[in-house]
């Protein structure tokens, strides 16, 4: 059994986590860090949790797990990791943005892999040190990264991208009190998201000659979890020929779903799933995308990746179930 430590343990990510591992049969909790919540219950924070974990977090850390998960905000798992040694073996898995872009990829000597296992599957296999990817940014990514691959980004793109609540972090803020938030839709960070850097890494990867502007405006959903992305751009290729070429790029991707009928944020609320969907109209390409912000915006794909490090099938451990109603 491969052992785990999380940090970060009372906050929304590593709740997934826990509820993932807790059912990974390969993979067994070893600790779950706290400093908020150091000796109670890890039931009486993550309540969903009765029944099937009698764990209590830990105000220590055991620095010999095979892989820990760094569940904490920007700029603190760099400081966690300056503060905390772990073992050499130790794999690390980061959800937050410390170590996505290539400019600060390396800490201490540790090199950290970009974590999406649709495009850096032989790196992250080989990696002991994965960032894994934004949310925004992983569902921005999935409907992009075909058209770079191909060469075929020339303009601008449009991207707007509604989030859930969770996307937020378990911390009360006014914009996502109840009160404020239910029945309510509003924007934020237009132009300006933290996430476009590492999009825009990676999509000139693939298109390194592409320099244009990426138009992305966030909004805030009223509904808990789920990102939903609509992106457009203009394309040469007839419906047709996209829908050929998504197919063929995502053809080894289990969680990744090419769907000719429009699609929504039920299909993949509680699951590891992206559905992408692809439109032409006129000279443009309108692609929509949806994922579960905690599951393949973070934590599932967290595991997803732990499952590659340790060559294990990829979907071990995420076959979840959608919500649906
Ligand atoms: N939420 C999402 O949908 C999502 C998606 C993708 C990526 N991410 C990224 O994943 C990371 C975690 O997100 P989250 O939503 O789980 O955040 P969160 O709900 O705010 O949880 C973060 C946890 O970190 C701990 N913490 C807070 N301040 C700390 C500090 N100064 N030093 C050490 N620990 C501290 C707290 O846990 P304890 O009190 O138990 O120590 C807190 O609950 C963030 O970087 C976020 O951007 C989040």
């Amino acid at each position: 059994m491969i052992t785990t430590g999380i940090i970060g343990g009372s906050g929304y990510t590593a709740g997934e986590l826990l509820r993932i591992l807790i059912h990974h049969p390969e993979a067994k909790i070893d600790f779950v860090f706290s400093t908020t919540n150091a000796g109670k219950p890890i039931a009486s924070v993550h309540t969903d949790l009765i029944g099937e974990c009698d764990l209590t977090f830990a105000a220590e850390i055991s620095p010999n797990v095979d892989v820990v998960f760094l569940c904490l905000g920007h700029g603190n798992s760099t400081k966690f990791l300056d503060e905390h040694q772990f073992s050499k073996h130790t794999k690390i898995i980061d959800l937050s943005q410390d170590f996505r872009l290539n400019t600060h990829a390396n800490h201490k000597g540790k090199q950290f892999v970009y974590g999406l296992p649709e495009t850096q599957k032989a790196a992250i296999t080989t990696g002991n040190y994965i960032a894994n990817p934004g949310c925004f940014a992983s569902g921005i990514q999935f409907a992009l990264l075909p058209l770079a691959k191909a060469q075929l980004l020339h303009e601008a793109v449009h991207i707007n991208a509604i989030t859930g609540s969770t996307g937020a972090g378990v911390g009360l803020k006014p914009s996502s009190h109840f009160s404020w938030r239910n029945n309510n839709v509003s924007i934020y960070k237009a132009f300006t998201h933290q996430h476009l850097g590492e999009i825009k890494q990676n999509l000139t990867h693939f298109q390194p000659d592409w320099q244009e502007p990426m138009h992305f405006i966030p909004v805030r959903g009223n509904f808990p979890r789920g990102i939903f992305t609509t992106a457009y751009t203009a394309c040469s290729l007839a419906e047709n020929e996209l829908y050929e070429l998504y197919n063929t790029f995502y053809k080894d991707c289990p969680f990744v779903h090419v769907s000719e009928s429009p699609i929504h944020l039920k299909q993949i609320v509680n699951t590891n799933k992206c559905v992408l969907h692809l439109e032409k109209h006129n000279d443009l390409v309108l692609i929509s995308s949806a994922i579960d912000n905690l599951l393949k915006g973070a934590s599932g794909q967290a595991v997803q990746n732990m499952n590659l490090m340790f060559g294990l099938p990829e979907t071990c451990g995420l076959t979840l179930k959608a919500n649906a109603f």
